[in-house]
């Protein structure tokens, strides 16, 4: 094992919930208390990440612990919350990393990096490039296995507007003919659909109602920065499918509860090449990342110690570069997961036919 690592990746608690697993006993205490202990701890190192091995090149790493939740990296000022994660770069430096990786909210607070990229002296990363990548992947995977042709249906992407959204506007917009985007900011809204206009010939519908768009999408691609989930049970199409890229999840809960005519895929889980150990359970099973950690992983193997996806304007040409470089290296799409449990393809299969009775009853309903 290395003494130095080659890079790092920061993460942070999703939420309270997080810190109630590791720590009971704090279960008991006020949030109030359990937030302000939080954001008196500086970043720590997590955990060695050992093993990542391509045919050309081996490289270890480390996860910086960062201890906010989501919810205190929106409300509290944004410049306080960006001087935490340079602090958390900086630490990744004395650790020896060459390039930080920005997990989960650490990518969205701001500027999107851009400010955390200028003060360190080694290279940043959201890993947003690899994200959009992989989650336009495996929403087409999955679209085609419930049998739907992307170019025909009803497409939404919600978040829109934000780093990860907007690249996949701007490229599904090359690929499908009813295409709907949604986030609060209606004026962003407006420019982003007449850069797509201008850039594509195709009218995108915009809207910052939720309810609105939802129930008639077939294709949903969710990537909002909410800290909480925003979409219910009673929002999907039967049949739909929706990739839900956010962390923490735009799709509520009580829709794996309630919903069995809809197809929930998590995007962007990585398989990654080598005997990776995290040293952590964030949730996945073994060898496997999400793809913003795999981003800085290809980085790292190919010594590109150079910011890569910083700020909400992701260029085609990052993204397509970054999943060449991904296939290099032997990073690929693990099987689908929803709401942490693997997807088989009887279970696909059963949605479908759900999906399937459902429809019949509701034109049976209508006659
Ligand atoms: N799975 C992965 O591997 C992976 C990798 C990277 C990032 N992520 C996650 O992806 C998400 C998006 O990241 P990003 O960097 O693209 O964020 P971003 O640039 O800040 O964009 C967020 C988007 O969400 C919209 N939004 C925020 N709150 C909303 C609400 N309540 N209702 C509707 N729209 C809302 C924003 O527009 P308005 O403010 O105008 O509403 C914006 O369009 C985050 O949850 C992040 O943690 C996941």
């Amino acid at each position: 094992m290395k003494n130095k690592v080659d890079f790092a990746f920061i993460l942070h608690p999703l939420q309270l919930e997080d810190i109630f697993r590791k720590f009971k006993f704090m279960r008991r205490w006020p949030k109030f208390m359990v937030n302000a202990i939080m954001r008196g701890i500086p970043p720590f190192i997590n955990s060695k990440i050992t093993g990542i091995a391509s045919s050309h090149g081996t490289i270890e790493g480390c996860f910086v612990g960062l201890p906010l939740t989501s919810e205190q990296m929106l409300k509290l000022p944004p410049e306080v919350v960006t001087k935490k994660i340079i602090a958390a770069g900086k630490k990744a430096t004395s650790a020896g990393a060459k390039i930080v990786g920005l997990g989960a909210m650490t990518a969205v607070v701001g500027d999107a990096g851009v400010t955390v990229a200028r003060n360190l002296n080694i290279a940043v990363t959201t890993g947003n490039s690899y994200t959009v990548a992989t989650a336009l992947e495996g929403t087409q995977k999955a679209v085609s296995l419930m049998g739907m042709d992307l170019e025909r249906v009803e497409v939404v992407i919600l978040g829109a507007t934000g780093s990860i959204g907007s690249a996949c506007a701007r490229i599904l917009a090359r690929k499908v003919n009813h295409l709907t985007l949604i986030a609060r900011d209606t004026s962003r809204l407006e420019k982003l659909a007449e850069k797509i206009l201008k850039d594509t010939g195709l009218v995108v519908k915009t809207t910052s109602n939720i309810n609105e768009a939802l129930p008639s999408a077939d294709v949903v691609i969710s990537v909002s920065s909410a800290a909480e989930a925003l979409i219910e049970p009673d929002s999907l199409k039967s049949g739909a499918v929706v990739c839900d890229v956010a962390r923490p999840r735009d799709v509520s809960v009580k829709v794996a509860e309630r919903r069995d005519d809809v197809l929930i895929i998590e995007g962007g889980v990585i398989e990654v090449p080598g005997d990776v150990n995290f040293n952590f359970n964030f949730g996945f099973p073994p060898q496997t990342a999400y793809a913003c950690m795999a981003e800085t992983m290809i980085l790292a193997l190919e010594n590109r110690n150079e910011n890569y996806s910083l700020g909400r304007n992701i260029t085609v040409e990052q993204i397509d570069e970054i999943s060449r470089l991904a296939a290099k290296h032997g990073f690929k799409l693990a099987g689908f997961r929803s709401f942490e449990k693997a997807l088989r393809p009887e279970d696909i299969k059963s949605i479908k036919e759900k999906a399937a009775v459902k429809r019949n009853e509701l034109r049976l309903s209508m006659v």
